[in-house]
């Protein structure tokens, strides 16, 4: 008999050990990556930016034609119980929504689908402290993903595939430029750059995710006194960076302290993250009172 996780999940209505999970391989996410998903840190037992988080994923639903299968309170409510299964104060929720089961393979969804909801939790662990001593390596690479990389779709081939493309050439990730030169997004991160007392980041657009991170990071640099620019990067502002961060739920801030196996300002992770870092963490510790959403 398969060993316990001692991880509790949610799907299509009951709570069940993770073990015991089973969707249908006629599931439109299994045949067709047919789906979209969240992804909601926990801290302290109090899932953090939950009202962004489900934002974002009806945004997601809607761009992809699938019906929101419950409101906010629902939502919530889903998450609470499946939070007070496990004992760790800091967790992190992985919500799958698929279109549904559909026994007759075509592309075209037949129009009266139930979507299949499955969310688990898993204990989130300290960021790699190597990672924040000695910072990050990525290569830059082209993003030859599609155009709709505002939706947070489950479909995710070709954040494989470059992912794996950095690690051929030794590096932790990539930041990823679109042909027209532009700067987008890590392969599941936003990006930043410092240069001078100017933290900037790109624009929100198809072409990348809205990170709920990417928004909490321009609250903190703001409330630091940095001057924070929304605005169009290139591959040359990240040459000429002092530092360049990525951002994401999981690995909150992290340092890139080697861009293409060059050092980015003296190679170290700056103090510019430092300070932001700091602060981050103690948002963390003190959340659910820290901010006030
Ligand atoms: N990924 N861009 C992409 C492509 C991502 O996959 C992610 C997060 C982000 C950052 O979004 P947020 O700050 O809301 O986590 C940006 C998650 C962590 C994942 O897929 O596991």
């Amino acid at each position: 008999m398969a060993k316990s996780s001692g991880q509790f999940a949610y799907l299509n209505g009951d709570f069940l050990p993770l073990e015991k999970c089973r969707v249908s391989p006629q599931d439109r996410g299994f045949l067709f990556g047919d789906g979209v998903y969240e992804v909601i840190p926990v801290f302290n037992g109090t899932p953090f930016k939950l009202e962004a988080h489900l934002n974002r994923l009806s945004q997601s639903l809607d761009q992809s034609r699938i019906l929101n299968p419950m409101d906010a309170e629902q939502w919530q409510a889903m998450l609470t119980k499946l939070i007070s299964y496990h004992p760790w104060p800091n967790q992190v929720v992985y919500l799958q929504v698929t279109r549904g089961t559909q026994m007759r393979r075509d592309h075209l969804p037949d129009p009266d689908l139930s979507p299949t909801l499955y969310a688990y939790a898993s204990e989130l662990k300290s960021v790699n402290s190597e990672w924040l001593a000695g910072g990050l390596s990525v290569v830059t690479l082209p993003d030859d993903r599609w155009q709709h990389c505002n939706i947070k779709a489950i479909t995710l081939l070709p954040n494989i595939l470059l992912k794996l493309q950095a690690q051929d050439q030794g590096a932790d990730d990539a930041i990823l430029y679109r042909e027209d030169g532009l700067i987008t997004e890590g392969t599941a991160s936003n990006v930043f750059v410092v240069a001078g007392d100017q933290v900037s980041t790109p624009p929100l657009s198809d072409h990348l995710l809205a990170g709920v991170t990417r928004q909490v990071v321009i609250e903190l640099a703001q409330a630091c006194d940095l001057r924070v620019c929304e605005q169009l990067l290139t591959r040359r502002d990240l040459d000429d960076a002092d530092e360049i961060w990525l951002t994401s739920s999981t690995k909150n801030a992290l340092p890139v302290t080697q861009l293409n196996h060059q050092p980015v300002g003296n190679g170290q992770p700056g103090p510019i993250w430092q300070k932001l870092n700091t602060r981050f963490e103690q948002i963390k510790q003190a959340w659910p009172t820290s901010l006030t959403d």
